[in-house]
C-alpha cells in the first residue's frame, strides 16, 4: 500500500490558507465516498497518482481501510482490472491513471474523480465524472462539479463556489469587461417594461446593473443578488451598487416572497448550478405569472466549449434540446432560444 503526496506542492511549501483549502477540498471528497466497500479511480494528468495519494491519507485518518493498485493502469497485454476483495466494509480501493479507465474493476469504478489541469485538456475527458475538481491552480483545488447521488443536500456548493469565483473577482471586469453592449442588447431584447422589478442573480460584478437600470427607470427597482462576498465588494468598488441594491444569498434559497418580480436576470448561472432544474424552479418561485427570465452569456455555447478544450453535448442544460423541458418543468414557457457565437439568450415567460 502506498500513501502520500508524491508530487509538488509539499505542504510546507503552501501558506495556512492553501493548506486549509486542500483540507477543505479533502474532507468534501472523503465525505461523499459511499460507505461500503467502494471502488475509486482519479484521472486527469499528472497530478492523478499525488491527488489519490493524498485522499488515501484522508480516508486513513478516518479508520477506512485503502488499497492501492499500482502503476497508472498501463500495462503490456491487456489484463483483468484490479482486484476488489469480497466487500470488506469501508474499504475503498483507490487507483490513478489514466489506464484505469481501460481495466475497471468487475462491476465497473463506482466513482471517477476528474482532475481538470492544463495537461489534461481535452475537455471532453471529463463527461461523466461523479466529481470534477479545477487543479489549475496545484495550491487551491476546487471542487467544480458532483454527481447528485453523491452530492447530498448539496453542502458541499457554497464554499466551493466561493473558492472558485473569489479569487477571480478583483480581475473580473479587466477579463471580460469590454463586453457591456453585449448586456445592454440582450436586456433591450428582453423589453422589460418601465417601472419593473427585477434581480439580477449570480450578479458577479454587476456588470448587467447599468444596463437594467437604463431599462427599468428610476421608478424600477434592481436587485443584484451573489453568493460570492468578493464579487460583491468588487461589484461595489466600481460603483454599481448604485445602479441596485446588492445582497448576499444563494440562488436555490432566495431570500424574496413568492411572485416578488416582474423578471429575472441570469448571466453565467444556470449552468453554474448543481441541480438546474431546482434552481430554474426557485426563479419561478420569486417571478409573478408572465414575468420574464433572461439566460444570458456573453458568448455562445459552442465558442464557449471550444475555449475549454470541449464539444458540446446535448445533455447540457443550456442545450437546445434539454432547456425547453427544464424550464416547462419548473414553471417557464420558453419563448426565445438564440446561440450564435457571439452570445447565448434565451427568454422565457413565468407561466
Ligand atoms: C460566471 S459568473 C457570472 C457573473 C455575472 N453574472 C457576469 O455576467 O459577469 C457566475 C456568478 O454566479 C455566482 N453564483 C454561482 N452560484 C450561485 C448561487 N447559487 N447563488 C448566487 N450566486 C451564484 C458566482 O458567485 C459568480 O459571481
Amino acid at each position: 500500500m502506498r500513501s502520500g503526496a508524491a508530487e509538488t506542492p509539499a505542504w510546507g511549501s503552501m501558506t495556512e490558507e492553501q493548506i486549509g483549502r486542500w483540507q477543505e477540498v479533502m474532507d468534501g471528497v472523503a465525505g461523499m465516498l459511499p460507505d461500503g466497500a467502494v471502488s475509486v479511480l482519479v484521472d486527469g494528468g499528472r497530478h492523478a497518482e499525488m491527488f489519490a495519494g493524498r485522499l488515501a491519507d484522508r480516508l486513513q485518518a478516518d479508520g477506512r481501510r485503502c488499497v492501492r493498485p499500482d502503476g497508472d493502469g498501463h500495462r503490456d497485454g491487456q489484463g483483468d482490472g484490479p482486484e476488489v476483495r469480497a466487500p470488506v466494509p469501508r474499504t475503498v480501493t483507490l487507483a490513478a491513471g489514466a489506464g484505469w479507465r481501460q481495466r475497471p474493476p468487475a462491476g465497473g469504478w463506482d466513482v471517477v474523480i476528474w482532475l481538470r489541469t492544463y495537461r489534461a485538456a481535452n475537455g471532453d475527458a471529463e463527461d461523466g465524472a461523479d466529481i470534477v475538481l479545477d487543479l489549475h491552480d496545484i495550491s487551491w483545488p476546487v471542487i467544480r462539479h458532483v454527481a447528485l447521488h453523491l452530492a447530498g443536500h448539496g453542502d458541499w456548493f457554497i464554499a466551493e463556489s466561493r473558492a472558485f469565483f473569489g479569487p477571480r473577482a478583483a480581475t473580473w471586469d479587466a477579463r471580460f469587461g469590454d463586453d457591456g453592449p453585449a448586456y445592454a442588447d440582450a436586456i433591450d431584447e428582453a423589453a422589460l417594461p418601465d417601472g419593473a422589478c427585477v434581480v439580477d442573480v449570480g450578479c458577479g460584478t454587476g456588470r448587467a446593473l447599468p444596463a437594467l437600470r437604463r431599462a427599468v427607470g428610476p421608478a424600477g427597482k434592481v436587485i443584484g443578488v451573489d453568493l460570492t462576498p468578493q464579487m460583491l465588494a468588487a461589484a461595489r468598488a466600481c460603483d454599481r451598487g448604485r445602479h441596485a441594491v446588492l445582497m448576499l444569498a444563494d440562488a436555490r434559497r432566495l431570500p424574496f416572497a413568492d411572485a416578488r418580480f416582474d423578471a429575472v436576470f441570469a448571466a453565467g448561472l444556470v449552468q453554474h448550478m448543481p441541480d438546474p432544474a431546482a434552481g430554474l424552479a426557485e426563479l419561478a418561485r420569486i417571478t409573478r405569472p408572465g414575468g420574464r427570465l433572461v439566460i444570458f452569456h456573453p458568448s455562445g455555447r459552442a465558442a464557449l466549449a471550444a475555449r475549454h478544450g470541449r464539444t458540446l453535448r446535448p445533455d447540457e442544460p443550456l442545450a437546445p434540446a434539454r432547456l425547453g423541458p427544464l424550464l416547462a418543468t419548473a414553471g417557464w414557457r420558453l419563448d426565445t432560444y438564440d446561440d450564435p457565437p457571439h452570445r447565448f439568450l434565451a427568454l422565457a415567460d413565468r407561466c
